[in-house]
């Protein structure tokens, strides 16, 4: 009996031992990391990062997969790689990879992160987006902004007519058309240059983009922050103070006519939110004003900018697709008026042109987002307080999604549904789900227009009888990744107005 008892004990303890290691091991396979390179102590896999940190991991990735898990520095960080994965991170569970790490730009640049783009999800991002959203993105505003956009570029394709015949720099040309037209919506009249800064706007714009998105080891290895040994922490500062010296201004000169009997603007409204009695639920502050100010400063310009010079650039080295857009144009507008908004839709091969340009020059190559709780995608553990880096580069790029991805083939959107808005995970130039560009709508209308225009009044060559294959296409990486040097091209007007 004593026996039968010590067998059965036996037994039990064995199978509740079994149940226990399997449970362990099932629960070790549920913590499952992606697959990814080893690191080093402490650096993690830092140094297989270079000057193009989006090629780089899209290397990698084609070695780990689409869903890669790499320490950098003391990190987790998840690199997505494919359409697939993409749509699992950004639409299947968009709610726990909606916010944004506690960058040190976000700390210096962004009023520690009371700016929309860094702020971490929660109330605070959700109105200021809501705000923003309303009050300067929606289709009504785009709309009352029209006579901006068409009295800005008509005095660009003045400039550029004048110009016939001799060689422009389209990069600084469109540049500052977006800074004139972005302040005028946001801050009510356009800034000279020389009020802000002597390096000028698109400039300073494109330090901020390029401090953003640096691989800074002090986001990494935060216990070695105060030693700067990349120098970013003094150059954002020094950053920082310049745009704060001039949004101090901007505030300043609305306060100052506030009574004034004009059309009340973007500044004017967040100044009547930190006064008003709903303070508290919009918890407007003179610090949240000028964080909100510059995102949408440097939002709007810098994005829309470089769509226009990769889309002008592509065409420059395809003379064929830059003859078949004009075509186009012509056979809805003519050569007697000019192309007017209502005229976009028409405009079908543009499009695909646009869109083609964006698959593989995506303005934003990787978007940083955070996983806000641990989460279980394609079987794969990915902690809590992850980086998340969603490369719309490699995803322009998949083999599996894109035939022939490396070739400018406008063509391949022919009969194909394919947009470009965050609905088809193989095209995602404005991110998809909650923190997805809130202001695609208004980017396209101004890239498109501006495209059509100077497609439609010039023809252009390249300068110093440089052939089209010779024009250097390398990029500069940076939040926003731009040409590395500047387009210039030969405009020849070609209308009869
Ligand atoms: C976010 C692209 C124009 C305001 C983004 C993101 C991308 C993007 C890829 C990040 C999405 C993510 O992290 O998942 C573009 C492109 C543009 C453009 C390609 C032009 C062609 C604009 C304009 C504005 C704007 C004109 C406003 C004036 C913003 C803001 C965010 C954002 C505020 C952050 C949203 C958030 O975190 O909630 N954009 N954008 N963008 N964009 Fe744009």
């Amino acid at each position: 009996m004593i026996l039968s008892w010590t067998w059965t004990t036996f037994g039990v303890v064995s199978f509740l031992f079994l149940i226990q290691a399997f449970m362990w091991k099932s629960n070790a396979k549920a913590k499952r990391l992606p697959p990814g390179p080893r690191g080093l102590p402490i650096f993690g896999c830092l140094h297989l990062l270079g000057k193009y940190p989006h090629r780089d991991l899209h290397k990698l990735a084609q070695t780990y997969g689409s869903i890669m898990h790499l320490r950098l520095g003391l990190k987790p960080s998840i690199v997505v790689s494919s359409p697939q994965a993409a749509e699992q991170f950004l639409r299947t569970h968009d709610l726990v990879f909606a916010s944004r790490p506690p960058l040190e730009a976000s700390r210096y640049i962004s009023y520690n992160q009371k700016n929309m783009i860094m702020a971490p999800y929660g109330s605070y991002w959700r109105t200021v987006r809501k705000m923003c959203t309303l009050e300067l993105l929606s289709n009504v505003k785009i709309n009352s902004f029209m006579s901006i956009r068409n009295e800005e570029l008509d005095l660009l394709i003045e400039y550029v007519k004048e110009a016939s015949g001799t060689v422009v720099d389209i990069s600084a040309k469109v540049g500052s058309l977006n800074a004139d037209m972005t302040c005028r919506m946001v801050f009510g009249k356009k800034y000279m240059d020389n009020e802000f800064d002597k390096r000028g706007f698109k400039a300073m714009i494109e330090e901020i983009m390029e401090l953003a998105a640096t691989f800074n080891l002090a986001d990494y290895i935060p216990q070695i922050a105060s030693l700067d040994l990349q120098g970013l922490t003094k150059r954002m500062k020094a950053t920082a103070k310049v745009f704060d010296e001039f949004l101090e201004k901007v505030i300043d000169e609305h306060v100052q006519a506030q009574d004034e009997n004009r059309t009340k603007d973007f500044v004017d409204l967040m100044l009547s939110l930190m006064e008003s009695e709903d303070q508290t639920e919009y918890g407007m502050e003179r610090d949240n004003i000028k964080a909100v100010l510059l995102d949408m400063l440097a939002a709007a310009m810098d994005t829309s900018a470089s769509s226009i010079e990769w889309t002008l650039s592509e065409l420059m080295k395809h003379p064929r697709v830059m003859k078949k857009v004009q075509k186009e144009i012509e056979n809805v507008v003519g050569k007697d008026r000019m192309v007017k908004e209502s005229d976009l839709d028409n405009f079908k091969y543009l499009d695909m042109v646009i869109k083609e340009t964006f698959r593989i020059h995506p303005v934003a190559p990787l978007l940083v987002h955070e996983s806000r709780k641990d989460c279980t995608v394609n079987g794969f553990h990915i902690p809590e307080k992850s980086r998340i880096f969603i490369n719309t580069f490699a995803i322009g790029r998949d083999t599996n999604a894109w035939n022939d991805p490396d070739k400018f083939y406008p063509e391949r959107f022919m009969g194909s549904n394919i947009d470009l808005r965050g609905h088809d995970f193989e095209l995602i130039p404005f991110g998809s789900g909650r923190r997805s560009c809130p202001g695609m709508q208004l980017g396209l209308t101004v890239v498109r227009l501006v495209l059509a225009q100077l497609l439609h009044c010039f023809d252009w060559e390249l300068p110093g009888g440089m052939v089209s294959t010779e024009l250097d296409m390398a990029e500069h990486f940076g939040l926003v990744m731009s040409r590395a040097k500047h387009l210039s091209a030969i405009p020849t007007y070609r209308l009869n107005i």
